[in-house]
């Protein structure tokens, strides 16, 4: 364990993923996304990532993809934990640059029901991206409505509500540098 944290959720319950097995993995990932682009790169690739959660990974990833990128952000309207559908999706926060005939990297923190990378996916399409690769780090497949294709993949992981590193309870915990679940909680609450 590296950082020292004094601050832990009441109701955590194990931790998942240390902050060595995270940032082992991202560096096996980042290898991956540069060898895996580099085969069929024409410029520097738009790197995306869906706020909020995405952020954290997105950081520590593109520091390890030796290759030419610029990074931009979208952030789209909550669910409120209802069954979404693309007419109830609203785009809050825009690309602030063009992907027309750009390659593209969408970096998520967590896939769950596909639901939102399916709307960004054919989002992305229509503005005329040249190719769409997707990298995530954490693949929940058993709760998957949407299917889809992941070019990128850190870890599978199951049932528990999972904070840290990005990912939030009520907007809380994003820092933690490590991953942990939380007792009482399940993921869609
Ligand atoms: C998380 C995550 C993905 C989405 C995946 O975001 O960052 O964008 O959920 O879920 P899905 O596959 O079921 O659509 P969340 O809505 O929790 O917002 P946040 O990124 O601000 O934490």
């Amino acid at each position: 364990m590296r950082g020292c944290f004094h601050v832990y959720p009441e109701n955590m319950e194990r931790i998942v993923f240390t902050e060595d097995d995270i940032s082992r993995r991202v560096r096996e990932l980042g290898n991956e996304v540069a060898a895996g682009l580099a085969q069929e790169k024409g410029g520097a690739i738009a790197v995306i990532t869906i706020m909020k959660g995405g952020f954290v990974f997105l950081a520590d990833l593109i520091r390890n993809i030796d290759l030419e990128l610029t990074v931009d952000f979208m952030a789209i309207s909550s669910y409120l934990g209802s069954k979404p559908s693309s007419d109830g999706v609203r785009i809050v926060k825009d690309l602030s640059e063009s992907i027309y005939g750009r390659d593209v990297l969408v970096v998520e923190d967590i896939i769950d029901t596909g639901l939102t990378l399916s709307y960004i996916l054919r989002n992305l399409k229509e503005r005329g991206s040249r190719d769409l690769k997707i990298c995530t780090l954490l693949d929940r497949s058993g709760r998957r409505i949407a299917p889809l294709h992941i070019d990128y993949r850190g870890f599978e992981v199951g049932e528990e509500f999972l904070v840290g590193y990005g990912l939030d309870h009520h907007q809380k915990w994003r820092n933690l540098p490590f991953i942990c679940s939380l007792k009482d909680t399940r993921p869609g609450e």
